[in-house]
């Protein structure tokens, strides 16, 4: 069942966090949905604009629907990852989104306000809910000095107003995570520190992680020992989740972790059977893979478990 993504926040906010994961084919689809079907878990399903130009937006939106036969259980959302405001328009009018991202972070403040003020409008006319992003990601590498790194991170103080001014429905904040495989280069942590003070300036307003992959060490050795080169991969620590989510972060994006999933399971299987050309034993085991990578992050964000309180509370 497709719900709207605010009403997965209402339940979830300062108790856990949603798993949100981006998907571009069929067997991320079966293999997510398995996974939270069997750690009983909501989430939601992001689309990227890459993922909705690889084969057609059309062919993602009948696979989701297609998963949610299968999977009645299931209680999801479906969010565009990333959008500029064109897509964000297309995505709004679709009708088959709960919730759009106007990533305008690159733009200054005043201008992410505006694009971000225009995007909330047209999606609220619609019944959607708009995540904005404010901060830059990227590794804080360890050398960069303490206030050029601070520079990056979201400022709580512009948090407060940009929310109150843009009308934004969830906040992508930049607390020192970045995207990819490669997000620290020593030991750098989490910013809690700036956590604490965006939630005590936005109370009760839902959060975002994104960049929250944790590339696990097992998945970069086997890739590497499979003929891969992901020397240095480093991400973030996923025992933090559950603290992040007491400080309002409410949606986790993870999108990383499951290309490592997918890259570690092809290199070990060809490598293993050079005779073999078929695609499905291959595909079977990463679905397989993939639910049960999908079921240990709903663990690990605390969202496990809950889908039953989450459909009371939805249909209460
Ligand atoms: O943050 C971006 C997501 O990982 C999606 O990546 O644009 O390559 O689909 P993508
Ligand atoms: P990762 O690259 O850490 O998986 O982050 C994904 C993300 O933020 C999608 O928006
Ligand atoms: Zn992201």
């Amino acid at each position: 069942m497709i719900v709207p993504t605010k009403k997965l926040f209402e339940v979830a906010y300062g108790k856990f966090a949603i798993g949100a994961y981006n998907i571009n084919n069929l067997e991320q689809a079966m293999g997510l949905f398995r996974g939270n079907i069997e750690s009983r878990a909501p989430f939601i399903i992001q689309i990227s604009k890459g993922a909705r130009a690889y084969t057609h937006k059309k062919m993602l939106e009948a696979l989701i629907r297609a998963a949610g036969e299968i999977f009645p259980e299931a209680i999801f959302a479906v969010h565009l990852d990333h959008g500029d405001e064109e897509t964000c328009y297309d995505c709004i009018n679709s009708g088959f989104y709960s919730s759009v991202m106007i990533d305008a972070s690159h733009e200054d403040f005043e201008t992410n306000i505006a694009v971000t003020r225009r995007v909330v409008e047209a999606a609220h006319a619609r019944g959607l809910v708009v995540e904005a992003e404010l901060g830059q990601l990227g590794g804080v590498e360890e050398h960069v000095k303490v206030d050029e790194a601070n520079a990056k991170l979201t400022n709580p103080a512009q948090a407060e107003s940009f929310v109150a001014r843009s009308g934004c429905d969830s906040l992508a904040v930049a607390i020192g995570t970045s995207h990819g495989a490669f997000k620290f280069s020593g030991d750098q942590r989490l910013r809690f520190d700036v956590l604490e003070e965006i939630q005590k300036r936005l109370p009760g307003f839902p959060l975002v992680m994104h960049g929250s992959s944790s590339v696990p060490q097992e998945e970069v050795e086997r890739i590497n020992q499979a003929g891969g080169n992901l020397k240095g991969a480093r991400g973030v620590d996923e025992n933090q989740f559950r603290r992040a989510a007491e400080l309002g972060v409410t949606k986790v994006n993870i999108d990383t972790d499951g290309r490592l999933v997918w890259t570690r399971v092809h290199r070990e299987y060809f490598l293993e059977h050079p005779e073999n050309f078929d695609l499905r034993p291959i595909g079977q085991v990463f679905m397989s893979d993939y639910a049960k990578f999908i079921a240990h992050k709903n663990e690990k964000l605390g969202s496990a478990g809950t889908l039953e309180e989450v459909r009371k509370s939805i249909s209460g």
